[in-house]
């Protein structure tokens, strides 16, 4: 009797320990692999840009000045041009809360900061709370939201467009650079446009197109277990064939390839 609980007891840890390791397993089998803007947009979020920035940092709440009042600036859709020249700029935005040419006459940190700058609120100094690993993930998260980016080739550019009108980035992240979470996907979140993910999701344009248009591939339609999880993910991948005209779909092709061809990154920002 004793001895059939003790068995009991050892089966019941072994199974509990199991369902413990589970997670590691899965992570160990399925590697997330994360962009460093969607590492960038983690760090913005736990310094506070986005309390002052917005969510979206698409522009944060009404900002009381001497003259009435304006909003705090938005990073993301191309602002970022109009406050800064160039990415040593940004850096200096954030490590010391203005731009390079312009020294503040007011004191951007300590209990009265921004007092007498004429704002309620101004860009604080990071200089001491960020280090110089996340300064560069920051900047690739400015890279990604900045919309400053202008493809030479005008089928991309309209791809470009579209996407931004009907949410492409919202689910795969800004400029596809992944991360939003996803309950019940094989790695907890919606896949970008990049990297292995990528690589392992779409082999051609065929592939790719099937995705845009049917919202899976036929290659992942003919496999149960892909169907399966697919299918039970909270987050679905929209069939735009109906909703869509060819040239359009043909547009978001060549958009999502010249993502997937990192060529983006490189393009200097402001
Ligand atoms: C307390 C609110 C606040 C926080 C927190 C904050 N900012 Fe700002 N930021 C501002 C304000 C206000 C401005 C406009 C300049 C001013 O009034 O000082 C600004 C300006 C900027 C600018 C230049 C303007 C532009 O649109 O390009 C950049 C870049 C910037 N912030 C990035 C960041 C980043 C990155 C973080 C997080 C590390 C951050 N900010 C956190 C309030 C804030
Ligand atoms: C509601 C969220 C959502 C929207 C909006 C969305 N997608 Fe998706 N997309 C997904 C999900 C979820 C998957 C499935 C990936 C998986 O298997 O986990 C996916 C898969 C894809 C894939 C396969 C490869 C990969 O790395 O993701 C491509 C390509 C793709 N989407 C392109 C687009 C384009 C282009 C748009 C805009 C026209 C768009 N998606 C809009 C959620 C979305």
């Amino acid at each position: 009797m004793r001895r059939i609980f003790l068995i009991l007891v050892v089966v019941l840890l072994a199974v509990e320990h199991v369902w413990l390791l589970a997670p590691t397993a899965k992570r160990w089998i399925f590697p997330p692999h994360s962009h460093p803007a969607a590492e960038g947009r983690l760090i913005a979020d736990r310094l506070g840009c986005l309390a002052c920035h917005g969510a979206d940092a698409n522009g944060g709440f009404e900002n009381l000045n001497e003259g009435g009042s304006e909003e705090v600036p938005a990073l993301a859709g191309g602002e970022m041009m109009m406050w800064a020249t160039s990415e040593e700029d940004l850096r200096e935005w954030i490590l010391r809360g203005h731009a390079l040419d312009e020294k503040p006459d007011y004191d951007p940190s300590g209990y009265s900061a921004g007092y007498d700058s004429g704002r309620a609120v101004v860009m604080p100094a990071f200089e001491t709370h960020v280090t110089d690993r996340e300064l560069d993930l920051l900047i690739e998260w400015l890279r990604a939201i900045s919309g400053l980016q202008f493809p030479d080739d005008a089928v991309v550019a309209a791809g470009l467009d579209l996407a931004h009108e009907v949410g492409c980035f919202s689910c795969h992240g800004p400029m596809g650079t992944g991360g939003v979470s996803n309950p019940a996907s094989l790695k907890g979140y919606v896949p970008g446009f990049f990297g292995e993910d990528y690589a392992e999701l779409v082999t051609s344009d065929v592939e790719l197109r099937e995705w845009i248009e049917n919202g899976i591939s036929d290659r992942f339609t003919k496999n149960p277990v892909a169907r399966a999880i697919i299918g039970r993910q909270a987050l679905k991948m929209p069939a735009y064939a109906q909703h869509m005209t060819e040239e359009q779909i043909d547009s978001l092709v060549a958009l999502v390839g010249w993502l997937a061809s990192s060529e983006w990154e490189s393009v200097p920002i402001p």
